[in-house]
């Protein structure tokens, strides 16, 4: 696996400046956005001052939706660097936005075009079915893109004997297999945030809040997804503890999207389930780079943008469409 961790949270070099930082940066943002006719679309996994200033919200498959059907001519893409791509492969026109470059994702860089190429070529006959956290070069060698919200219905779309290569994710590969009782054949990637949740400690917090479920992302490895009361994508989960009758949730992924649970059943707890090392709560370095300064400096200079090779857009672009069409 080639892990590129992110430096600690900073304007980079690329960010550097003249303009000054103007103090109302959410006023300052709004009349950027306004110049630029600018859409923000956000994950969940962003802090929650980023969260507040998007005009969208979503999980991988709703934000691709949302950059598909997109009217604006800007996208400022506040998350990391493979949706903002995925929304320039759906958007060659429009002016798409990632307020740090080094916004990257341990998934995604655990599947190198070379090698993948080199697996897919060993296996001719199989159709490729990559989650949508890869770089634009793997989605150009995959047959369909899935999220973690619709690979299970992509793959009991697929004819049972057709022979499947699943992409780059082997823990939301195992949990499709689980789900639908196909064998997959499974590339070894990971996420670094989700390996890293403790079971033990994970046991020991059900301990202590009998009452809550646990709720948890695919990603998670299958020695904590076990423990799991439901298991789904961040809207998944997000919509779970809105129509769930319980009050506590023990909540597995990420913890920015707590923000958003939070802030719509407000009068119910959540925990966030932590990691191996010491901290409470278990962050995502990459989508952590992205701050208000660097959205206000990215929008006021327009850039950085993302830049895709057409060909490569191109080929990226079919199994996209696809997804698409097979989750409508
Ligand atoms: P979803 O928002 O699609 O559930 O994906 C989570 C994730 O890890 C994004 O990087
Ligand atoms: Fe990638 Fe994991 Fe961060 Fe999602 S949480 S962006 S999969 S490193």
């Amino acid at each position: 696996m080639f892990l590129t961790v992110p430096k600690p949270n900073q304007l980079s070099d690329r960010q550097v400046t003249s303009n000054p930082i103007p103090q109302d940066l959410f006023t300052a943002i709004a009349d950027l956005k306004k110049e630029l006719n600018a859409v923000i679309l956000a994950h969940y996994y962003q802090d929650p001052d980023l969260q507040d200033i998007a005009d969208y919200i979503g999980d991988s498959l709703g934000l691709s939706q949302a950059a598909a059907n997109c009217q604006a001519d800007t996208i400022v893409f506040l998350g990391v660097h493979f949706m903002a791509e995925t929304a320039k492969i759906l958007n060659p026109d429009k002016l798409v936005l990632l307020p740090d470059l080094d916004a990257g994702c341990s998934l995604a860089d655990s599947c190198p075009p070379d090698r993948f190429a080199k697996f897919k070529a060993e296996h001719p006959d199989y159709l490729v079915i990559s989650y949508i956290n890869c770089s634009a070069e793997i989605k150009a060698l995959s047959d369909i893109i899935c999220t973690s919200s619709n690979a299970v219905a992509i793959v009991n779309q697929i004819p049972k004997d057709q022979p499947i290569i699943f992409a780059p994710d082997r823990n939301l590969g195992r949990y499709v297999m689980q789900q639908t009782g196909r064998e997959l054949l499974l590339w070894d990637g990971a996420c670094m945030v989700h390996e890293i949740f403790s079971e033990r400690k994970l046991v020991d917090l059900k301990l202590s809040y009998p009452q809550a479920d646990i709720i948890a992302h695919p990603e998670c490895e299958p020695n904590v997804l076990r423990h799991a009361d439901y298991i789904g994508s961040t809207t998944g989960l997000l919509k779970y503890v809105q129509k769930s009758d319980r009050q506590e949730f023990i909540v597995v992924t990420e913890s920015g999207v707590i923000h958003q649970m939070q802030k719509s059943t407000p009068f119910k707890k959540f925990i966030p389930a932590p990691p191996t090392s010491n901290c409470a709560c278990n962050e995502c370095p990459y989508m952590r780079l992205n701050t208000l300064e660097k959205v206000y400096l990215t929008m006021k200079n327009r850039s950085p943008e993302i830049v895709l090779n057409e060909k490569i857009r191109q080929a990226a672009l079919k199994p996209m469409l696809r997804m698409l069409e097979m989750s409508k």
